[in-house]
């Protein structure tokens, strides 16, 4: 497993957006040909990750002595970047932290959005780590058409959606690249050691930048790489530079940690280690986005019960027969079934997905029960969730965002770099 696989001889990734047939995946662009959605078997040859296998799996659950969570034992996490070095910290009982991120570019907050943060949650509840959460305001700011102020308040908001997910004050720090970066020396410090090891040339091969993109684009991904690196956040870590980070994330985001990965032994830093997730997908389809601008392309944490049923029931696209007659002769496709993907997202029960799957897949049960079943979870994860937010104020968020200790000491190492 190389993380230069891919890359071209001038160190650039030869998996450009447009570059051939294949399917898109960049952090701005999601596309495939195909109504089953993105091929990840291919994606992890053409990125050089690796397939998360039942090895890794049970070696997690053993390490921890817990069941994984269902969005691993599902293949949902599907990819990794040295999850076992991960894992031989912490059966050392080293310590090692979490890094996730949002872009904050609408209020409205759909339920694929929160999928890494509820994965997140599980790994800091199993893990007992230290978290940090960026908000990258900036980036929105230079990609979309927003003002600073906007999507400096749009972190705000989203920062109380990302809290009601359920995260301990004590251990996670929640931060606005705009906030930080005005009062964290080492926040930007992190950042110019990284620009001085990635050039023009490589940010064009790795991201497909062209000539006329601003330079806040170009210098952009350097400031999602920092908090990475432990340096980053002198306030948790004690100024230790050795704490290895691992980042959960859609693999979208990998080209910023390629990136990443490829100049941390230059920085004297450790590599962070990665969990990739496949893409939720939108109530259409596989192959068609959501998209926050369509509020019927997805479920939003602020559906209502009634809003839910009816998005359902009238937009999931069914891989079920045209006709009652037609479904009990061929039955269900559960590959391309939207309400049959989205449960296994969100359903706990291992047992009665089983039973779905293969009921829907011999065409004993039809796509109105199937989508029912589906409307139940739903609303009852999105109204706890509503619930929740209710609950956060203003104050509790600016209390996350608080550059802090976290509840976790670090003595300092001695042969340290
Ligand atoms: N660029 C990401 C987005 O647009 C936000 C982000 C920043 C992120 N840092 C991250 C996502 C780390 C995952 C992991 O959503």
């Amino acid at each position: 497993m190389s993380d230069s696989q891919g890359m071209n001889k001038n160190g650039s990734y030869v998996d450009q957006p447009g570059a051939d047939e294949e399917d898109i995946v960049n952090p701005w662009e999601v596309s495939t040909h195909s109504a089953k959605g993105v091929d990840y078997d291919k994606l992890i040859t053409r990125f050089g990750s690796t397939k998360i296998d039942d090895a890794l799996i049970q070696r997690i659950e053993k390490a921890t002595g817990k069941p994984v969570h269902h969005l691993l034992r599902r293949g949902i996490f599907f990819s990794q970047r040295d999850m076992e070095m991960i894992l031989d910290v912490y059966e050392k009982k080293q310590p090692f932290y979490l890094y996730t991120g949002r872009g904050p570019s609408s209020e409205a907050m759909h339920m694929g959005h929160l999928i890494p943060f509820i994965f997140t949650k599980w790994l800091q509840d199993t893990f007992d780590v230290p978290l940090v959460i960026q908000l990258t305001d900036d980036e929105k700011f230079l990609w979309k058409d927003l003002t600073l102020d906007e999507t400096n308040h749009l972190a705000f908001e989203n920062a109380k959606d990302i809290i009601a997910c359920g995260f301990d004050v004590e251990k996670t720090f929640i931060f606005s690249d705009l906030d930080f970066l005005t009062n964290s020396p080492a926040f930007y410090r992190t950042i110019c050691r990284i620009q001085k090891l990635v050039t023009y040339n490589q940010v064009k091969g790795i991201f497909g930048f062209s000539d006329s993109d601003s330079i806040g684009k170009i210098s952009f991904p350097a400031i999602q790489a920092a908090p990475s690196f432990s340096c980053m956040f002198p306030e948790i870590f004690s100024g230790r530079t050795d704490i290895p980070c691992l980042i959960p994330c859609a693999i979208d985001q990998d080209p910023y940690f390629r990136m990443t990965r490829d100049v941390a032994p230059r920085m004297g830093c450790l590599k962070p280690a990665l969990l990739h997730s496949t893409f939720f997908p939108a109530l259409q389809g596989a192959q068609t986005k959501m998209s926050a601008s369509d509020p019927n392309s997805s479920i939003f944490v602020t559906d209502t019960d009634k809003q839910i049923k009816e998005k359902i029931n009238k937009y999931a696209f069914s891989g079920g027969g045209a006709t009652v007659e037609e479904h009990k002769a061929t039955g269900g496709n559960c590959e391309i079934d939207v309400s049959y993907q989205y449960l296994t997202f969100f359903m706990e029960d291992d047992k009665r997905l089983e039973e779905i799957r293969k009921t829907y897949a011999s065409g004993e049960l039809m796509t109105g029960s199937l989508k029912m079943e589906l409307i139940e979870i739903l609303q009852k994860l999105v109204g706890e969730h509503r619930q929740r937010r209710a609950e956060v104020t203003d104050d509790m968020v600016r209390q996350f965002m608080k550059p802090r200790k976290l509840k976790y000491d670090y003595p300092p190492v001695e042969s340290k770099k």
